[in-house]
């Protein structure tokens, strides 16, 4: 098949899966777009194969719409091993984004058929579960990243995220980049801030979770999770995009834990606004592989990230039968940032804060209540400034960071 052959347009889909792409080219557009088709799904460039047998045409994907740079291509689902997502991304987001017959490519969202997203389980607790193991029913989530991000000792990480605990957050998480250093070892860090999460429960009478990050080669990551299991810890946190595809099914599979998961990396493709991957398309996946709570973007913090972008993508993580999964807002967020961000994103969020707590002018505990006041403040229909008026830690952030507008 040559690749205008895998262009269609008269073709309609029925239960594959279907692709949409941004496309820029300087050759035949057709053609491109067949090419991307071709090389995604069953062709090669010089399409006098010797090895073409009859019956292998019908596996070929299908460009079916063209629309100025948008196309879109279904996939037979005989394509994929359909609960193999190592394999899904190799085909239709694997080598068509270095072909030179493109100069732009960017995987704008996939639908996902019913039949493959049957064979996923998905979250086990979701925004459900994790809001009935906090009993926290009707505001978002307040979390926060010790910070420094690197540097601390276990006792030290510990007695910070104690301090946070005590002033109001309910979930406290390892950064992305603390894993077990040689100043900071896994298990003895668990050991330490779960004894100290106990210890918050019973002072406060709320629920406390912590994320330790266990992101490791497989079978390390698998001995962490289990000690985070023997330890009485109901959560782990896992760097979805440096980790693979592959070892996320294989933990989420192996693991009764609640997953949180970390997107560092996803810049490197989904920042581009012409080529790469969305974010929509990551976070589809990653709800399907069992990710309980997923970070989305800040809206109004300090990483890049449009609004619209940003409710589309939780939106998708929340429709559809499957357990919902909890969007994470985090990322220079402090406690300025809530009643703008609660408004954009609603309530069924988690609003993490690392900068926005640690840095507070009175340190860690009454920069966690500050944190809470704001979230409680917004929650009943104040403005954070009239808030902050009978609240004292919230005015010192407010006159440190200033109010989102
Ligand atoms: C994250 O992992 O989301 C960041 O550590 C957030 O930290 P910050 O609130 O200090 O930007
Ligand atoms: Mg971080």
């Amino acid at each position: 098949m040559k690749y205008e052959d895998f262009v269609r347009l008269n073709y309609l889909p029925d239960g594959d899966l279907i692709c949409e792409y941004y496309l820029e080219t300087k050759e035949n557009f057709k053609k491109a777009a067949g090419a991307v088709a071709a090389e995604s799904s069953i062709g090669t460039w010089d399409p006098n194969l010797t090895t073409m047998k009859l019956g292998i045409e019908k596996l070929a994907a299908k460009v079916f719409e063209i629309k100025g740079n948008k196309i879109k291509i279904a996939y037979p689902l005989e394509l994929f091993e359909i609960d193999n997502v190592s394999q899904i991304f190799s085909s239709v987001a694997g080598n068509v984004f270095g072909m030179s017959i493109i100069e732009n490519l960017r995987l704008l969202d996939i639908e996902i058929p019913e039949e493959m997203l049957k064979s996923y389980k998905g979250p086990k607790f979701g925004i459900s579960g994790v809001r009935s193991f906090l009993k926290i029913e009707d505001r978002p989530l307040i979390g926060t990243i010790v910070k420094p991000k690197l540097g601390l000792t276990p006792k030290e990480q510990s007695d910070v995220a104690y301090k946070t605990w005590i002033g109001g957050v309910d979930l406290v998480k390892d950064d992305e980049n603390l894993t077990s250093m040689s100043f900071n070892r896994f298990e003895e860090r668990v050991t330490r801030v779960l004894e100290l999460k106990d210890r918050a429960e019973e002072e406060t009478g709320e629920k406390k979770g912590y994320m330790p990050n266990i992101t490791a080669p497989y079978k390390e990551m698998e001995k962490r999770a289990n000690i985070v299991t023997d330890l009485g810890g109901k959560y782990i946190m896992i760097d979805i995009l440096t980790l693979g595809w592959s070892s996320l099914q294989e933990i989420s599979k192996n693991t009764k834990l609640a997953i949180h998961g970390h997107r560092a990396m996803h810049g490197a493709f989904t920042r581009n606004s012409k080529h790469g991957i969305r974010m929509i398309v990551i976070a589809k996946f990653a709800r399907l592989m069992g990710v309980d709570q997923l970070h989305t973007g800040g809206v109004v913090g300090k990483m890049e990230g449009e609004k619209d972008e940003i409710i589309k993508i939780n939106s998708a993580l929340k429709s559809g039968i499957m357990k919902k999964t909890f969007p994470v807002a985090s990322g220079g967020l402090y406690p300025g940032c809530v009643e703008k961000l609660i408004k954009i994103i609603g309530k069924d969020t988690v609003i993490q804060a690392g900068g926005g707590i640690h840095a507070h002018p009175m340190g860690s505990e009454k920069g966690a209540m500050a944190m809470r006041q704001a979230v409680e403040g917004a929650m009943e229909g104040y403005s954070l400034k009239e808030y902050a008026k009978e609240h004292e830690e919230l005015k010192t952030a407010i006159d440190r960071w200033g109010v989102v507008e």
